[in-house]
């Protein structure tokens, strides 16, 4: 945290020009999905008045903001992904004035609130799609998205060779009014999310108006859903390989990451500043280069961009490494912070990434205070402040994510980082719901009675008080936080440390040392311990960092 920054108390208003506070520069966001947050009335899915009751937790963790995603009128196919009214709440999450109030509790408080954007596709069932669907070829409502006619001699091919990311073709093809198959529609994600055609003004038009409704609100920022997406390569040309199309992936296509999506970040920017208070675009994009992925954060376009390269790493220190220098230099090439995700509601959980048990766990702890402690804005995704696991063994008929479902391969699907938030008590769903529920989407392992929010508070050895030390720390060490010439990361080569061990100043009084390693290291002692991932022993004039853990020293 800067000191300009918020540590405390209400979000200033008003702000603007160089009364700026760049609060997002070094931002914690605390990643709420709402499904599975914290369910008010127990029907089983978490919801608005859920989250709001809960603002004391998140405060007393010391984030900074919440990104929350989407709530909005869906059907569900993509649980929330595929939105049908983007100015109106889902009745199984509340309604708008649930919204403002979390809005304005949430404020009181000192968090600020990103909401999730979708505008890559709609839902199905979004008014616009149910008239393109029953108007003509060549309509002006089919417009909006991307239909075409099939190839083949009678059209029964698709019109390319693009995959849909959750697996099969990604195109659709519709019935005509009088019952014979007509053209086909795009949709890069399920068939019940198509595509929009952003080359039209009018869909322009619509999301910068969709912004001003949630930007009159008063929300702090969008975290903007399949940024790279929108604007297809002229003439969507094949892709002309076989292999199927990740979403988490760096390949080069067509249909994602066209230089044509700046402009509309461009458009976005003007209205983003033209409102006070700083208000922030989160670019989730999946780009083939981190070099790529800055063209997000130019000056004049978003202001954060997901690093998912830091996230894709082994724990490994030579990987990590790399992976930090060169999202800071991508990033600081266009002035722009660097942003650390180690989880998210649509990859495995880092416990289980890490090698899972005992040694995902020392790991995780490690690699918290390694993101914690770099220059930049940190997520953290729900429950990785309790270190859980993925849950790998839900119950074959649980299982509800489209991915898992469509590429017919329950390993893809994202159920296992999803499961309810363990709050209290003994069985599941661990007090997700108000008393006596036991209603929950999705079923929390019987193994979590101590990954609750209760069992770990006060347990000294927790994840959960080792996240609240380190984002206490972070507030209150100058040296931590916002990317300025004194509070540059530097790297330490440490004499006799093998190559496992990462270890670099913030400023002049911060260190921060990482031992990836499977064997303890013995090294001179830097300063003052601070915090530590495990028990590190500290003789006179040197320390012992233990296998997979991390630890920060005042110098
Ligand atoms: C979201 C996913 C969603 C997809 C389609 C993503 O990047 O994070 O959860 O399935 O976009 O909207
Ligand atoms: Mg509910």
């Amino acid at each position: 945290m800067t000191t300009e920054t918020l540590a405390a108390g209400a979000v200033p208003a008003g702000e603007s020009g160089a009364g700026r506070t760049h609060w997002w520069r070094d931002a914690v966001i605390y990643q709420v999905y709402i499904r599975s947050f914290a369910d008010s009335d127990g029907d089983g899915v978490g919801d608005l008045p859920g989250i709001r009751s809960r603002l004391p937790y998140l405060a007393g963790l010391g984030v900074d903001a919440l990104w929350i995603t989407p709530f909005y009128l869906s059907p569900m196919a993509d649980f929330g992904y595929d939105v049908a009214d983007y100015r109106a709440v889902d009745p199984v999450f509340g309604t708008l004035d649930d919204f403002r109030d979390l809005l304005t509790d949430a404020h009181a408080r000192g968090l600020r609130v990103i909401v999730d954007l979708v505008p890559n596709h709609t839902s199905d069932l979004h008014a616009w799609f149910v008239e393109a669907l029953a108007a003509p070829e060549g309509s002006a409502a089919r417009d909006r998205y991307i239909f075409r006619d099939g190839r083949g001699s009678r059209g029964e091919l698709p019109p390319n060779d693009w995959e849909s990311v959750f697996g099969g073709p990604a195109w659709t093809r519709t019935v005509d009014a009088d019952g014979r198959p007509g053209q086909w529609y795009l949709h890069l994600f399920a068939p019940e999310q198509p595509d929009l055609n952003w080359e039209l003004e009018e869909v322009r038009a619509e999301f910068l108006d969709v912004l001003r409704f949630w930007l009159d609100l008063g929300v702090d920022g969008f975290r903007i859903d399949v940024a790279h997406g929108m604007v297809k390569a002229p003439g969507l040309p094949d892709v002309g390989r076989a292999d199927h199309v990740e979403l988490i992936g760096n390949a080069v296509l067509p249909f994602f990451d066209q230089d044509g999506v700046h402009e509309i970040y461009r458009a976005w920017r003007v209205l983003l500043d033209s409102y006070p208070g700083e208000r922030i675009g989160v670019a989730e994009a999946w780009a083939p280069t981190p070099e790529r992925l800055a063209n997000y954060v130019r000056p004049d376009e978003l202001h954060q961009a997901f690093n998912f390269d830091f996230l894709a790493q082994p724990f490994q220190a030579g990987a990590l490494r790399a992976a930090i220098d060169h999202s800071l230099a991508t990033a600081g090439s266009v002035g722009a912070p660097s942003t650390w995700v180690l989880s998210n509601h649509d990859t495995k959980r880092h416990v289980t990434r890490y090698g899972g048990g005992a040694v995902g766990r020392a790991r995780a702890r490690a690699a918290a205070l390694l993101m914690l402690a770099l220059p930049g804005s940190a997520y953290v995704y729900q429950g990785e402040e309790l270190g859980l696991p993925e849950v790998l063994d839900i119950p074959v008929e649980f299982l509800v994510d489209p991915q898992g479902i469509q590429s017919g391969d329950p390993a893809k699907g994202r159920d296992g980082c999803r499961v309810p938030l363990p709050w209290s008590g003994t069985v599941p769903p661990y007090g997700f719901g108000p008393a006596g529920s036991t209603a929950s989407w999705l079923p929390a392992p019987a193994s979590w009675s101590s990954l609750t929010i209760e069992a770990e508070s006060g347990d000294p050895g927790s994840m959960l008080e080792l996240y609240r030390s380190a984002l206490a720390l972070r507030r209150a060490l100058p040296s931590l936080g916002a990317q300025t010439a004194d509070s540059a990361l530097m790297w330490l080569e440490l004499p006799g440390a093998p190559e496992a061990v990462l270890a670099f100043r913030r400023g002049d009084r911060f260190v921060c040392m990482v031992n990836t390693g499977s064997e303890a290291v013995t090294l001179p002692a830097p300063g003052a311990l601070l915090l530590a991932s495990a028990a590190v022993p500290v003789l006179a004039d040197s320390i012992t960092l233990p296998a997979d853990s991390a630890a920060w020293w005042r110098v």
